[in-house]
C-alpha cells in the first residue's frame, strides 16, 4: 500500500509538471512551440491527473474498512463434522490453499501469478492452527468464508469473489471444525494476503475488476447428499466450475480465470467415463487435462455419490 501511495504522489507531481509547462508554453512567443507545447503537456497532465484519481479510488475501494456479521458461534467439532469439513477442504480449498494440492491446508499459493495481467499478490494462508486463525474466532472464520472479511476488516479480495460463500452453514461449521484439528503446519505467508499493483488498483478504481459480492446474512441450507441433480446443483453453487467454464456453463469468455470448454460435452460421455476423467485427469479421448487450469486433482477427490450428482446435472443441461 506504501509504495502505492508514493507512486500515487509521484503521479500528482508529474501531473502538476505538466500542466506547468503547458501554461509556460502558452507563454512563449514562437507560434508552432506555443500550441504544441501547450497542447501535449496540457493532454499529459489531463492523462496523469486523470490515473492519479483512478488511484485513489482504487486505494479507497481496496483498503476501506468492510463489515459483515460475524455470527455468534462455537462448533463443536463433533467426529461427522470433521470428517465432513475434511472432505470438502480435500475436495475444494486444496486447489487454492496448497502448493501441492493436497491437505493439510498450509496455503503459498499465489494466485496473481496466473493472471495473465500484473494486479498483484494474492497469497492464500496458512490454514493449519500453526497460521493466523490460530487467534480468530469461529465466527471470525466463518465471516471470512461467507462474506469475504478478514479478522481485522480487511478485504479478502479471491475469497468474497469465490463460490466457496454458498457453502451451507452446516458445511461451513464442519470446515471450521477441521480447520482447527488439522495437524498444525509451520508455513509463514504474506501479510496481510493481498498486495493490488498500481496497475491492479488503477482497473479497480476504473470498475474493471470484481469488488466482491455484497454480504449474504442469510442461513443458507444444502439438500440431503446423494447422487441427485439438486445435489449437483448444490456443488456447483460452491465450486468455481463456472468462473472458468462460464455462467451457463457453455464455455468460458472473456475472464481472468482460465478459459474453460463448454461443458454439454459431458453428455457424449458416461457416467463412469465421466468420474474416471476427474479422478485420472484423462478424458475419454486420451487427451490429458492440465492441473494448473483446471482443479481435477481437488475435484476428483470427491465421492461417487458427489461426481454422479455433478454428472446427472451436467447431462441434464439445456
Ligand atoms: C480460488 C482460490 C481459493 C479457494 C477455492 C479458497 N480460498 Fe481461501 N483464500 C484464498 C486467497 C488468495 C486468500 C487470501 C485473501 C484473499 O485474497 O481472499 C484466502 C483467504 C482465506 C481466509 C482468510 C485467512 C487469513 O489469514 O486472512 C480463510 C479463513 C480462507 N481463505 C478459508 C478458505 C476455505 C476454508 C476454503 C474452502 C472452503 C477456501 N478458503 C477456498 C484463495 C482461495
Ligand atoms: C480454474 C478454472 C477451472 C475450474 C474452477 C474448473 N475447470 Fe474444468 N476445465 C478448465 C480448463 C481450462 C479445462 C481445459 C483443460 C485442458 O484441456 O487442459 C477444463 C476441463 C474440464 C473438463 C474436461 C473437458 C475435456 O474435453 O476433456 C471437464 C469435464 C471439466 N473441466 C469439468 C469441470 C467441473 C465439473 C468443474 C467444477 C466442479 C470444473 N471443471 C472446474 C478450467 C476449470
Amino acid at each position: 500500500m506504501f509504495i502505492n501511495i508514493f507512486f500515487l504522489l509521484v503521479m500528482v507531481a508529474v501531473s502538476v509538471l505538466f500542466g506547468w509547462l503547458a501554461r509556460r508554453s502558452w507563454k512563449t512567443g514562437n507560434v508552432v512551440s506555443k500550441w504544441a507545447g501547450t497542447i501535449l503537456s496540457g493532454l499529459l497532465s489531463v492523462l496523469v491527473g486523470l490515473l492519479s484519481i483512478l488511484t485513489v479510488i482504487g486505494l479507497v475501494k481496496a483498503y476501506a474498512p468492510r463489515t459483515a456479521p460475524i455470527p455468534d458461534l462455537n462448533v463443536a467439532a463433533t467426529p461427522e463434522q470433521i470428517q465432513r469439513g475434511e472432505h470438502i477442504a480435500n475436495t475444494f480449498c486444496t486447489s487454492c490453499h496448497s502448493l501441492n494440492k493436497a491437505l493439510p491446508l498450509t496455503g503459498g499459493v499465489d494466485l496473481g501469478l496466473d493472471i495473465p495481467i500484473p494486479l498483484g499478490n494474492f497469497v492464500s494462508p496458512n490454514l493449519t492452527p500453526a497460521g493466523p486463525l490460530q487467534d480468530w474466532s469461529d465466527g471470525e472464520i466463518f465471516r471470512a468464508m461467507r462474506n469475504g472479511v478478514g479478522r481485522d476488516g480487511n478485504w479478502l479480495f479471491v475469497m468474497s469473489n469465490v463460490r466457496g460463500r454458498n457453502l451451507s452453514d452446516e458445511d461451513l461449521q464442519a470446515v471450521i471444525a477441521y480447520l482447527r484439528n488439522q495437524p498444525p503446519a509451520a508455513n509463514e505467508t504474506l501479510d496481510p494476503p493481498d498486495r493490488l499493483s498500481l496497475l491492479g488498483l488503477i482497473m479497480l478504481g476504473a470498475g474493471m475488476l470484481p469488488a466482491g459480492q455484497p454480504p449474504v446474512t442469510d442461513v443458507i441450507a444444502a439438500p440431503l447428499k446423494g447422487p441427485t441433480i439438486e445435489y449437483g446443483e448444490y456443488i456447483l453453487s460452491y465450486q468455481d466450475c463456472r468462473d472458468c467454464h462460464g455462467e451457463n456453463l457453455l464455455g468460458g469468455t472473456d475472464q481472468l480465470a482460465p478459459i474453460g470448454p463448454n461443458l454439454k460435452l459431458v453428455k457424449g460421455w458416461t457416467q463412469e467415463q465421466f468420474i474416471v476423467t476427474l479422478r485420472t485427469g484423462i478424458d475419454p479421448l486420451g487427451h490429458e487435462i492440465d492441473p494448473a487450469r483446471m482443479p481435477w486433482k481437488s475435484i476428483g477427490r470427491m465421492d461417487d455419490e458427489e461426481l454422479t450428482a455433478i454428472y446427472l446435472y451436467l447431462s441434464g443441461l439445456p
